[in-house]
């Protein structure tokens, strides 16, 4: 038996962890937008950030365990997906219910005066089946080939999620924290190009 923790204490004890951890950054954007002079921006801000984080650890899981050796890191993956999905539901409903007051006329026309909302929509629609077959028993029901080719769709998802923030940030004339989150998710697909990632197998 290796130094890494074993299949057992992965999933009795750090994923419970892992767990709670993810929910502390909800906990610390709750406790400030109740304190801000604009609550519903704040969050909406915050929960679009935390759903691209939570998207680009996820891509981190495959470097990583391969680098590290510790091979059932994998079995955070689902979880640290499923939080990117959750972060993502409550930026878009904050935006949809208190952004726009259910308005859909009013939703047609901030799309059209800016269109780096839809790239978000097209982010978030792409994201609904990734987390609906996320299960062992949808994963049983596509098999693993189907399922694979389905979940590649998180590459697109990330680089509309990228995009749509640079797209937002570029009209506020603020790309410095968009360009550090190209630059990561450029990296994390540039190691997924086979020859890398063999070299990265062999470290
Ligand atoms: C239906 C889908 C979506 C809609 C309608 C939407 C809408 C918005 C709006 C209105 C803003 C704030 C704009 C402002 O501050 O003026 C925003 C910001 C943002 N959204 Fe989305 N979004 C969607 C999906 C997503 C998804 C799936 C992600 C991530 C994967 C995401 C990540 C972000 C980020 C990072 C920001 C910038 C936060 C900041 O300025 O600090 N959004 N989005």
């Amino acid at each position: 038996m290796g130094l890494a923790p074993s299949f057992a204490s992965v999933d009795k004890i750090i994923k419970p962890i892992l767990f709670v951890l993810c929910l502390i950054p909800l906990f610390f954007i709750v406790f400030i937008a109740v304190q801000h002079v604009n609550p519903i921006e704040y969050f909406l801000d915050q929960t679009g950030l935390w759903a691209l984080r939570f998207l680009l650890i996820t891509l981190c899981i495959t470097p990583l365990r391969k680098l590290s050796k510790w091979y059932e890191m994998i079995r955070f993956r689902r979880m640290l997906g499923l939080y990117s999905f959750f972060y993502a539901v409550l930026h878009v409903s904050t935006y949809i219910i208190f952004d726009q007051s259910l308005d859909i006329s009013s939703i047609i026309k901030d799309i059209e005066e800016r269109p780096f909302i839809m790239v978000g929509f097209f982010a978030f629609i792409l994201l609904i089946p990734l987390a609906i077959t996320s299960t062992n028993a949808m994963m049983r029901r596509l098999g693993g080939k189907r399922w694979q080719a389905l979940h590649r769709l998180v590459y697109l998802i990330g680089i509309a999620g990228v995009l749509h923030f640079w797209w937002l940030a570029q009209s506020k004339v603020k790309l410095g924290e968009p360009f550090i989150y190209a630059i990561c998710l450029a990296l994390l697909l540039l190691v997924r190009y086979p020859p890398i990632m063999a070299r990265l197998a062999k470290l």
